[in-house]
């Protein structure tokens, strides 16, 4: 394929939207929609850039073998909050490839936005002999049909190829003009049309190939319309009058739908997430419902993982294989290992790792870490903290930037006091320890391995390892969690788990201050 440069147009303000964001900066599917136009040029113009992307088409083509070629480069021209445009997009460019944002101070018209990112075309030492253009409002354009496009402009040795889409209700849209042979002699925007005219169902996308060199000769020939306005489709009408070669590509109209206002963002979100969904089931992941599965673009889902009806996994998520997730789950930016289980949860920010179970309605948020087999049960809570191989935390706990050894159990209602009304402190608990219910550790301070708090033990000075220490606030009870028979008076009580919940005033040789 000859090099193909990308222009997308981003500059409008998006009246029909109603909204103080710009329009292409609002969301499809987590993504937004001009990062969607920016990913699908940018599969269609360097090899390998969508293959892992869910969120593209499967049409068969193989991605792998795919001519390399240069992508790029690619002009963005903004200007309605250019910056919150950009702020927007969280994608870099294929490497070698340049991406110029380019400000179009007043919005003139998709011709005169078009004109405005012809110096970041030529720019370059070699400029593109191609130029792809699309809206940034366009978000559900596929790589592969972009690819198909600049195949038939080849193909056709035409000066300019676009994508049309068949609808019923053609509303907006600008029409696609033929004679009795059925070639194309223009396009009229839905405003200028005629009654005839506005009948016509086949309609303009907004997705085209230019022959660059007659793009940029002719883009001075557009005169504006009454509404002050160059039309980037009165280039068809130019070339149609020179006799020049104008081809077309019919693709599904869901690829060509442009969003203008939110009925149609809800539209392209529901057409996007079956697009997802379809993709991750036919990756080998069951979705029990998908009318009511929510899974963003970003995110990644290991073969035989079960997603279970009511939940939503956003952003940059990623959960392994075998997994069973939800019913009634939500997960964000979160690394979920193989094997977990997430009932009725909500995970943020958080990893879990091989074999870790939650829920049901447990809450891992930012920093929340468990390591292999760790099991939260009902209402626990973990923030910032590592929890230790193997843990169980089955009740109504809270730890917060705390890190908690293997195979500790966290009784019921136990809580780290992390925050003292001034500052965050850390609390350390070992290995084999056992917290007793409704524990409150305050923080900073350390329970050394195997040792044990007494139910309600208000703990306020660091256990050392193997003592049991009960009460409020919390003393020693024990020094050492076993004992011998010989030194039993010396250590002043005998091992049990019981003995632990009781005051040490109720039990013989309780250390007292
Ligand atoms: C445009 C097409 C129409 C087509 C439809 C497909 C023209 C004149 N009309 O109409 O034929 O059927 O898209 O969705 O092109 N933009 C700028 N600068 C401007 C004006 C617009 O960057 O000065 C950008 C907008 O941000 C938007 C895109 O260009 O992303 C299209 O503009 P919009 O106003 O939505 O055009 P439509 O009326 O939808
Ligand atoms: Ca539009």
């Amino acid at each position: 394929m000859r090099p193909v440069g990308v222009i997308i147009l981003a500059a409008g303000k998006g009246t029909r939207m109603r909204s103080r964001l710009p329009k292409v900066a609002h969301s499809v599917a987590g993504r937004a929609m001009l990062e969607h136009a920016l990913r699908a040029a940018a599969g269609a113009v360097t090899p390998a850039v969508s293959q892992d992307d869910p969120s593209a088409g499967d049409d068969g083509s193989d991605h792998r073998h795919r001519q390399p070629s240069p992508g790029g480069p690619f002009a963005v021209v903004v200007g309605h909050e250019a910056e919150a445009v950009r702020a927007a997009v969280r994608w870099e460019p294929p490497r070698g490839s340049l991406i110029y944002y380019v400000i179009q101070e007043q919005q003139l018209g998709t011709g005169h936005a078009v004109r405005i990112a012809q110096e970041a075309m030529t720019a370059g030492a070699s400029s593109p002999e191609t130029i792809l253009v699309t809206y940034g409002d366009t978000p559900l354009t596929r790589p592969e049909t972009l690819r198909r496009l600049l195949l038939e402009h080849e193909r056709a040795a035409a000066t300019l190829t676009f994508l049309t889409g068949l609808t019923n209700e053609p509303g907006e849209y600008g029409r696609v003009l033929r004679d009795g042979a059925g070639r194309v002699t223009g396009i009229v925007e839905a405003r200028h049309a005629t009654p005839e005219q506005a009948a016509i169902r086949e309609v303009n996308s907004g997705v085209y190939a230019f022959d660059a060199a007659w793009l940029w000769s002719r883009l001075n020939l557009l005169t504006p319309h009454p509404n002050g306005e160059y039309y980037l489709t009165d280039l068809a009408d130019i070339a149609v009058a020179e006799g020049q070669t104008v081809a077309t590509l019919n693709v599904a109209m869901e690829e060509t739908m442009g969003v203008n206002d939110r009925v149609a963002l809800a539209e392209a979100e529901r057409i996007m997430r079956q697009r997802i969904l379809r993709e991750h089931m036919l990756g080998g992941v069951t979705i029990e419902d998908p009318a009511t599965t929510y899974i963003e673009a970003s995110v990644t889902i290991g073969q035989d993982t079960v997603i279970r009806p009511g939940c939503a996994l956003r952003g940059a998520t990623t959960i392994g294989a075998g997994c069973e997730i939800g019913p009634q789950s939500v997960i964000r930016d979160s690394q979920i290992g193989d094997e977990c289980q997430v009932y009725a949860s909500w995970v943020e920010e958080a990893v879990m790792e091989r074999g870790s179970r939650i829920g049901p309605m447990s809450h891992l948020r930012a920093g929340a870490r468990l390591m292999p087999g760790a099991f939260l049960g009902n209402f626990a809570e973990v923030k910032n903290s590592v929890i230790g191989e193997g843990v169980d935390m089955h009740h109504f706990s809270y730890i917060g930037d705390a890190t908690v050894g293997a195979h500790t159990n966290i009784g019921a209602g136990a809580i780290t006091m992390n925050y003292d009304g001034q500052r965050k402190s850390h609390t350390e608990i070992g290995e084999r320890v056992f917290i007793g219910c409704d524990t409150l550790l305050r923080a900073p301070v350390t329970v050394g391995n195997g040792a044990s708090t007494g139910g309600g033990a208000v703990v306020t000075r660091d256990v050392p390892p193997g003592a049991l220490v009960v009460g409020m606030p919390a003393r020693m009870a024990r020094r050492v969690r076993s004992v011998r028979p010989d030194q039993a008076n010396d250590a002043g009580e005998e091992t049990g788990g019981d003995q632990a919940d009781k005051p040490p005033s109720a039990r013989p040789g309780a250390e007292r201050e």
